[in-house]
C-alpha cells in the first residue's frame, strides 16, 4: 500500500515526540491511519506494506495496550516482530541500553519500538542506532502514539480538532500522555484545559498554550472531550493529594458529575483505569465512553507510524 497522496512527504526514521512534528506531519499520520483502519475490518486483516521488514518491541516498563497494539500493527503490515522485555534479558545482568539496542540492530532490525522509564531514552537510542526508533513512552516526557490515537479518536467522533474544547483531567505532572496530547491538540487548533489538584499541575504549563483549572465542576460543562488521566502512584514520590478518596471526590468522573457535562461529551482514558478513582465503572462502560475505540484506533495509528518510519530513508 502506498502512503495517501498529499503535499507532505515523511522523512523521519524516528518518532520520538509530537513536539517535534509539524501540523502537516500529524495530519499525514492521521490520514494514513484512516486508510489502515479499514484493513482491520477485513476478513483477511493483512496488507503487504512492510513485508520483509523486521520490527523489535523493546519494553523496559510494563505495558498491556501499547506493546500488543504495536505487535498487532506490525503483523497487519506483514512485518516480522520480535518481542523483548527487560526481565529475562541481559539487561537484568547489567547490559547498557546502547549495547542491548546495538545487539538487536545487528540482527538487521529495521525499527525499534521502545518504552523506557527515563525521559529522553528514545532520543538517546535514536542517536546510537541506524534503525528507526519509535517512542512507546519515555518517563514523564511523551507517549506520541497514545497522543495520536487520542486525537484520531476525537476527530473520528467530533469530525474536527480545530476549536474542539478538550479537558485533560488528573495527574498532568507525571503524564507523558498529557504532554503528547497538548502538543498535538494545540498544533491542530484545539482549546485545551488541564484540570487537577494544584500539586499535580506543572507550574509553567500555561506556556504550552493551555488553560489551567483546579475546579472540575466549574469547567466540565464547557467541554467537548474529557480525557481522564491515570493517577500514577508508581511515579509519585510524595503525597500529592490527601487521599485517594478525596482525589476521587474532587476529580473523579462519577455518575453524578458526568450529568454536569454536555450530553454529547466523550469520555476518554488511555488505560489502565483505576476504577472508582478516576472514573466510576458506569461512566467507564457507559454511552459517552470511547475508551475501547481508543484501543481499536491505536492499531491503525501504530500501523501508520510503523509504515512511515520504517519506509523512511536511512
Ligand atoms: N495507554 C498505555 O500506554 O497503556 P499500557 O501501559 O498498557 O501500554
Amino acid at each position: 500500500m502506498n502512503a495517501p497522496a498529499g503535499e507532505t512527504h515523511w522523512t523521519r526514521k524516528d518518532l520520538l515526540s509530537i513536539e517535534e512534528l509539524s501540523r502537516e506531519e500529524i495530519e499525514l499520520l492521521l490520514q494514513t491511519a484512516e486508510s489502515f483502519k479499514e484493513v482491520s475490518a477485513r476478513e483477511v486483516k493483512k496488507v503487504p506494506a512492510l513485508r520483509g521488514k523486521t520490527i523489535a518491541n523493546l519494553f523496559f516498563e510494563p505495558s498491556t495496550r501499547t506493546r500488543t497494539s504495536f505487535e498487532v500493527a506490525a503483523k497487519r503490515l506483514s512485518a516480522d516482530i520480535i518481542n523483548f522485555s527487560s526481565s529475562g534479558s541481559s539487561t537484568s545482568k547489567g547490559e547498557s541500553l546502547s549495547d542491548t539496542a546495538k545487539n538487536i540492530e545487528a540482527m538487521n532490525v529495521d525499527t525499534i519500538v521502545m518504552r523506557h522509564s527515563s525521559s529522553g531514552a528514545a532520543e538517546y537510542l535514536a542517536r546510537q542506532v541506524k534503525a528507526g526508533v519509535v517512542n512507546a513512552g519515555d518517563g514523564i516526557h511523551e507517549h506520541p502514539t497514545q497522543g495520536l490515537l487520542d486525537i484520531f479518536t476525537m476527530k473520528e467522533r467530533k469530525k474536527k480538532i480545530e476549536g474542539l474544547r478538550v479537558c485533560l483531567v488528573g495527574d498532568i505532572l507525571h503524564s507523558r500522555v498529557a504532554r503528547s496530547n497538548i502538543w498535538g491538540l494545540k498544533k491542530l487548533g484545539a482549546k485545551v484545559t488541564v484540570c487537577g489538584p494544584p500539586t499535580l499541575i506543572p507550574s509553567s504549563i500555561e506556556r504550552l498554550g493551555v488553560e489551567v483549572s483546579y475546579d472540575l465542576d466549574r469547567v466540565i460543562g464547557e467541554q467537548d472531550v474529557l480525557n481522564i488521566l491515570r493517577i500514577q502512584l508508581e511515579r509519585q514520590k510524595g503525597a500529592f493529594f490527601p487521599s485517594i478518596r478525596e482525589y476521587a471526590a474532587e476529580y473523579g468522573i462519577s455518575n453524578e458529575r458526568i450529568k454536569k457535562a454536555r450530553p454529547d461529551v466523550i469520555v476518554m482514558h488511555p488505560g489502565p483505569i483505576n476504577r472508582g478513582v478516576e472514573l466510576s465503572s458506569e461512566v467507564a462502560d457507559g454511552p459517552q465512553s470511547v475508551i475501547l475505540d481508543q484501543v481499536t484506533n491505536g492499531v491503525a495509528v501504530r500501523m501508520a507510524v510503523l509504515f512511515h518510519t520504517t519506509m523512511a530513508e536511512r
